[in-house]
């Protein structure tokens, strides 16, 4: 079923996982480098021509998973693609 015969593909998978919903995006990019993963999240950080990226989207989505008491992790492979995952919580001690 992965990609059903598409050659550029992206995957957005969501579930309920003990107590929180989980957010899925795969692809089959480019993948990254082990320093690209690790400044992944740094506002401005970005591997992308000046008119192309500001960096901005995972520092952004950082901030909001971070907000929402949520977590986020990132599998990626060079030359493979690239999995996402959001853990938001769906009960808050607040
Ligand atoms: N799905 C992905 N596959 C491969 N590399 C990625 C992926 N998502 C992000 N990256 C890498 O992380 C960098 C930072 O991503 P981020 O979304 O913060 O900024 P951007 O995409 O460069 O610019 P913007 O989102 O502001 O237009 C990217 O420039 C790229 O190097
Ligand atoms: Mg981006």
């Amino acid at each position: 079923m992965e990609g059903a015969g598409y050659t550029r593909w992206i995957q957005i998978r969501t579930r309920v996982e003990n107590d929180a919903v989980v957010i899925e995006v795969e692809d089959n990019g480019v993948g990254m480098d082990e320093a690209t993963r690790q400044r992944l999240f740094e506002p401005f950080f970005t591997t992308k021509d000046a008119d192309r990226g500001t960096g901005l989207g995972l520092s952004i989505i950082y901030a909001i998973v971070r907000n929402h008491d949520g977590e986020s992790d990132v599998e990626s492979e060079q030359g493979v693609g690239t999995t996402f995952r959001v853990m938001l919580p769906t009960f808050r001690d607040r």
